[in-house]
């Protein structure tokens, strides 16, 4: 199958719509979102104004990690369809221009894979056992942490079967694949032809930094990994131009952009630390926790970009910030201790930002702003609530909230089928938080979302323009003007609950006239003086910088 036409970077200018199948929509009446239910809702993505949709784990799956713990890596699980049903979706997708990302679950398969039982299976020595990595003791690889501290206490669990201990990153019935077995590699490269045969135009390559393990080292961005990448992306040129790879490495900046390698690994990676800074930014109202991980962040290869985001599936990790930052961040988002998870917080957007409209467009103006490609979380754009209650992560992957109607639009199914409950705390119910409710009115979130999208999309300078910060007087405010080739657009944010006149040096920019881009409204030219203009609480402001002509 083709893909469809346009750049081969086109991850560039794209805006990424993050889609959990199983809780989007429910075509088969069974309780649970499905394939059919998701291309049955496309036309609502599309006019979001998004460009992609990445989905969440599909292959055939015990469902003990959501997907995460893949059984076999070229089925489909039969609760959220078929491959033709994949196909189809595809298709309709590519028809909508919506390119579609799936995952690679590469460091690790669930125990139920026929690799794992081959392998425990297996006597020493057998290649059959060198698939995955194993241990006479629970010693080994000591200095690597435990990433789900909640749930496991050691990285090795023993196994009757095989007599020995086998190393696991994650849940314990979550093995870790053998990277330095070359079959466990040419049967990941086989992997990724597979989905891009099927058409997917981008894979997000899930724990990356884990493939390989090292004697006194931290297993995490080794060398070996690295070469890895290097030989999945040559092959994945050779056949497959125009596909992407999107890292999901949570590190830090300079560890983050060797995933990038010379622009010959990932073409996309997360970036995780500007994420929880995003967050400090807007609780302290100052822009200082931004500009300073945006300066230690290296720059890139041309043909590369960041992933930003705000939230997603998992919980909103805390791993790349300082200890007392962690406790600053629990402390004010966090004040219910079951809102704690491994190292994060296990809350939607809306209830980390208290519900306050104002700082949610602040939020999603500062992600849609920075150099990079934002990923919104579906059901984010109409500000859902979340269900502390459920365990693990399930209370931010709480079905979709369509309508005030039966099961909010979901599905058809009896409301005790539904895959997780719906919301029904009071203030994020799904009666009034839904989406017919939110389109009928043109003040709400999702169609405020909607005209922040088109304007993003009408200026290249957002997905490929440099940044160039400006002084505003104030450390309460963040400026800067994104500019590629003649598009040049000019960014203001006040981050304080307090209106504020902010004094802009624009002086690189002097002679050309600000409009603003919501409105379309024409301000002062940019003269020898600072530029004043004055901002609400948690008020920002676009322009394009106009040159004049006489
Ligand atoms: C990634 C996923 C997370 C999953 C983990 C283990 O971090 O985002 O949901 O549990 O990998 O596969």
């Amino acid at each position: 199958m083709t893909p469809i036409e346009g750049p081969l970077d086109w991850y560039k200018d794209a805006v990424i719509y993050e889609v959990r199948v199983r809780s989007f929509y429910d075509g088969n009446g069974d309780g649970q979102g499905d394939l059919a239910g998701l291309t049955a809702k496309l036309d609502y993505i599309a006019d979001l104004g998004v460009t992609a949709i990445w989905l969440l784990p599909l292959c055939l799956s015990p469902g003990r990690d959501d997907g995460y713990d893949t059984e076999d890596y070229e089925k489909i699980d039969p609760a959220v369809g078929t491959l033709e049903e994949f196909h189809a979706l595809i298709q309709a997708a590519h028809a909508r221009g919506l390119k579609v990302i799936t995952e690679l679950v590469l460091n690790h398969t669930s125990d139920r894979h026929a690799w794992f039982q081959r392998a425990r299976r297996a006597s020493k020595g057998d290649p059959d056992r060198d698939w995955y990595v194993w241990s006479d003791d629970d010693k080994r690889y000591g200095d690597a942490r435990i990433i789900f501290k909640d749930f496991e206490a050691s990285n090795w669990t023993w196994d009757e079967e095989a007599k020995a201990y086998y190393w696991h990153r994650f849940y314990h019935h979550q093995p870790d694949l053998n990277f330095d077995h070359p079959p466990v590699r040419e049967a990941m490269l086989r992997v990724v032809d597979f989905w891009f045969a099927l058409g997917v135009d981008g894979l997000r390559l899930d724990a990356v930094p884990y493939l390989y393990e090292r004697e006194k080292t931290s297993c995490e961005n080794l060398p070996e990994t690295h070469a890895f990448l290097r030989d999945l992306r040559a092959s994945a040129d050779a056949r497959w131009p125009g596909r992407m790879l999107l890292a999901e490495a949570n590190q830090w900046p300079e560890d983050a952009v060797r995933y990038f390698g010379s622009g010959d690994e990932c073409h996309m990676a997360f970036h995780f630390p500007l994420m929880p800074r995003l967050f400090m930014a807007m609780r302290r109202e100052e822009r200082k926790p931004i500009t300073e991980i945006l300066a230690r962040t290296p720059d890139i290869p041309e043909s590369c970009q960041w992933a930003l985001f705000l939230r997603n599936h998992d919980e909103l990790t805390l791993e790349m910030v300082t200890h007392e930052e962690r406790d600053y961040l629990w402390r004010e988002y966090a004040k219910d201790p079951q809102a704690r998870l491994n190292l994060g917080i296990r809350h939607r957007l809306a209830p980390l930002l208290q519900n306050d409209r104002r700082r949610m467009e602040l939020i999603n103006a500062l992600l849609f702003s920075f150099p990079g490609t934002p990923v919104l979380y579906y059901g984010d754009e109409i500000g859902m609530g979340d269900n502390l209650g459920l365990g693990d992560r399930n209370g931010v992957r709480t079905p979709m909230q369509w309508s005030p109607g039966r099961n909010a639009g979901f599905s058809e199914a009896d409301p005790s089928a539904l895959v997780l409950p719906l919301v029904t705390a009071p203030e994020y119910h799904w009666q009034t938080v839904n989406v017919e409710n939110q389109r009928r009115n043109e003040s709400s979130l999702l169609n405020w979302m909607r005209r922040l999208l088109a304007l993003r999309g009408k200026h290249p300078a957002f997905g490929r323009g440099r940044i160039e910060f400006c002084d505003a007087g104030s450390e309460h405010a963040l400026a800067f003007v994104r500019e590629h080739g003649e598009d040049r657009v000019l960014c203001v944010f006040n981050l304080s609950r307090y209106t504020r006149p902010l004094p802009l040096d624009l002086s690189a920019w002097k002679g050309m006239t600000p409009v603003e881009l919501f409105g379309g409204v024409r301000f002062p030219v940019i003269g020898d003086e600072r530029w004043n203009l004055s901002l609400g609480p948690r008020g920002f402001c676009w322009f394009t910088l106009k040159v004049e002509v006489p």
